[in-house]
């Protein structure tokens, strides 16, 4: 490790985002390739991948696609490597990658096999793939005060209770705490983490409770700022996080959630 600071001034930032084949991910990486950054994707379901991210693999150079999953140390290796040998330095990591239960069961018939497949991807991988990148990230020099950025998700369920996918809000709620401990350990590396906790979001994934999100927003008043997110909603929010502007801030959540965090009796 060196202590040198380097001049950042007009180097393409390079970001590694999983699961940025759909989604939010998507939206990641459309933000960040917009911003002229170089753009490495890991991707385990390439084929139910958003039509338009294949189009952008196969039209911007800056995008590296791979297909992999998380949760195998091999694949997640590949990943790391490949991106280093293409883009050299990492700037950012994105872990953006989760799954939801593949049935919501409630609290008393949830088996081991849903609850590892939960766990597995959204706590276990997170960490090990946060853990490989950050080794990578401390060895870097310092490049406008920063050697990396490393950017986790949470949700509403780190903190609201959902007795039918308790899987899924004890995955979210790990989350927070890997958050606040890497922040913790890399703080005097220089290597800055943050959590984002994105409301209702605009997704596959929320596909399959579109009705009941769109009830609680329009007739519920559970969401001051009264409209479904959007991909870009978080996109740009992490664009700002991993910007420059917080440099004396790190461990910190920022709710992309349209104000439901706000309370009110
Ligand atoms: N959509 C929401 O309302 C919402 C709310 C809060 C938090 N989140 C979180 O945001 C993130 C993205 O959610 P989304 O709504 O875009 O989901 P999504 O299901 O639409 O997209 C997730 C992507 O991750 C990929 N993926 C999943 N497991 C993987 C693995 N093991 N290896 C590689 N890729 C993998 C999927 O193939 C998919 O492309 C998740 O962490 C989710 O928990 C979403």
């Amino acid at each position: 490790m060196t202590d040198a600071t380097q001049a950042g001034a007009d180097r393409p930032r390079t970001v590694l985002v999983t699961g940025g084949g759909r989604g939010i991910g998507l939206g990641v990486v459309q933000q960040f390739l917009s911003e002229g950054c170089r753009v490495a994707v890991i991707e385990k379901d390439l084929e139910r991948a958003d039509p338009g991210f294949a189009d952008l693999v196969a039209q911007d150079h800056r995008l590296w696609a791979m297909s992999g999953d998380l949760n195998s140390p091999a694949d997640r290796e590949a990943f790391v490597s490949g991106a280093q040998e293409r883009f050299g330095r990492i700037d950012v990591l994105v872990n953006n990658a989760g799954v939801a239960p593949r049935v919501r069961r409630d609290l008393l018939e949830v088996d081991e096999e849903s609850w590892d497949f939960v766990l597995g991807t959204n706590l276990k991988a997170n960490f090990f793939l946060t853990q490989q990148v950050a080794r990578v990230m401390t060895d870097q020099d310092i490049v406008d005060g920063v050697r990396g950025y490393i950017v986790n998700y949470g949700s509403l369920n780190s903190y609201v209770i959902a007795t039918d996918r308790v899987e899924y809000a004890v995955s979210k709620a790990g989350v927070a705490m890997l958050t606040r401990t890497f922040a913790r350990r890399l703080a005097p590396d220089r290597v800055y983490v943050y959590e984002v906790r994105p409301g209702v979001i605009d997704t596959p994934m929320t596909q399959v409770v579109h009705e009941k999100y769109t009830r609680m927003i329009e007739k519920e008043d559970a969401f001051p700022i009264a409209r479904w997110g959007q991909p870009s909603d978080v996109a740009l929010a992490i664009s700002g996080l991993v910007g420059g502007a917080f440099l004396y801030s790190t461990g910190e959540v920022i709710n992309v959630d349209g104000g439901f965090h706000l309370r009110k009796l």
